[in-house]
């Protein structure tokens, strides 16, 4: 059945091929991003606006468009996040700014706008886009991990108090895949942030099979979406087997600190 669905960063990435799958397959798609003139990458058929996630004046002119041209919505997908990096001694406050007002701000704000529509229709589903990181929080990467941890207790909070309506809630947690994503990073912490450009531009999976597995995930109606064995196994590790989570974090933090020039001699146990 053809959705009306909403999605964020759709000029991007997992966004762009997210949109270019439900584009093939007949849903109705509005894709929001930061450029003001319609990216040549946008599929035609597909309609694009101008919709900056930090701003709820976007966000209220992209719902009356819904409600105006579609008379309702099946899907939004708050999708539009950047990247960043850094020790917590090292990454600027400002940075943390920034992160929190679009990877966190920016999908409450979406969440916020769209809710009351959909519990008008009594329908709907929410898909937010977090990240294994919002699991699992690797050492070097704070601000990035908590953010995306605020998207995972959003997503788990909203699935519990909009079920009434019948509005179901979606939190997509995937690993490192190949995007523009590391093209956003931008701070301080220069050698936290080559690590993340290493990640991601080397990662196995690119965002067009990212998007086929998140895409079945949305259509199973899954409360959480974990793209990969290796997120899965990184999860159920963190539950299960605790004191392994614990000493693999611990060994990263000492790589990290190793690469940050601390002798080795000086680490506590
Ligand atoms: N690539 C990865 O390794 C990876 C892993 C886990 C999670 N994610 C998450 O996947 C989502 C998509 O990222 P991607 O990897 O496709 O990156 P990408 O950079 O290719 O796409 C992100 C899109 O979001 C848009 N965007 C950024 N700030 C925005 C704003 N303020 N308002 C509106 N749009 C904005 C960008 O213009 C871009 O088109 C992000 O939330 C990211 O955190 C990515």
């Amino acid at each position: 059945m053809s959705r009306r669905v909403l999605l964020t960063g759709g000029a991007s990435g997992l966004g762009l091929a997210l949109v270019r799958l439900m584009a093939d397959r007949g849903d109705r798609v509005l894709a929001v991003d930061l450029a003001d003139d319609r990216p040549d990458t946008i599929p035609a058929g597909v309609e694009y606006r101008r919709l900056d996630v930090r701003s709820q004046h976007d966000w209220d002119a992209a719902l009356a468009w819904v409600r105006a041209e579609w008379g309702g919505l099946d899907l939004l997908v708050n999708n539009a996040g950047i990247a960043t990096g850094g020790r917590i001694d090292v990454e600027a406050i400002s940075d943390w700014e920034r992160v929190v007002d679009i990877n966190l701000l920016g999908v409450a704000r979406g969440c916020h706008t769209v809710t009351p529509l959909l519990k008008e229709q009594r329908s709907g589903q929410i898909v937010n886009v977090a990240s294994l990181a919002g699991l699992v929080h690797g050492p070097g990467m704070a601000s990035y991990n908590a953010t995306k941890a605020g998207v995972v207790a959003l997503s788990e909070t909203l699935s519990f108090e909009l079920s009434p309506w019948g509005i179901d809630v979606t939190v997509v947690c995937p690993a490192f895949f190949r995007t523009n994503l590391h093209e956003s990073f931008a701070g301080k912490d220069a050698a936290m942030q080559e690590a993340g450009v290493r990640l991601i531009t080397q990662a196995r999976t690119d965002a067009a099979a990212m998007a086929r597995i998140v895409l079945g995930g949305i259509d199973k109606r899954r409360k959480i979406v974990l793209t990969e064995q290796l997120g899965r196994q990184a999860y159920l590790t963190k539950r299960f087997a605790r004191p392994l989570y614990e000493r693999a974090m611990l060994a990263q933090a000492k790589r990290l600190a190793r690469k940050a020039g601390q002798d080795p001699a000086e680490f506590l146990p």
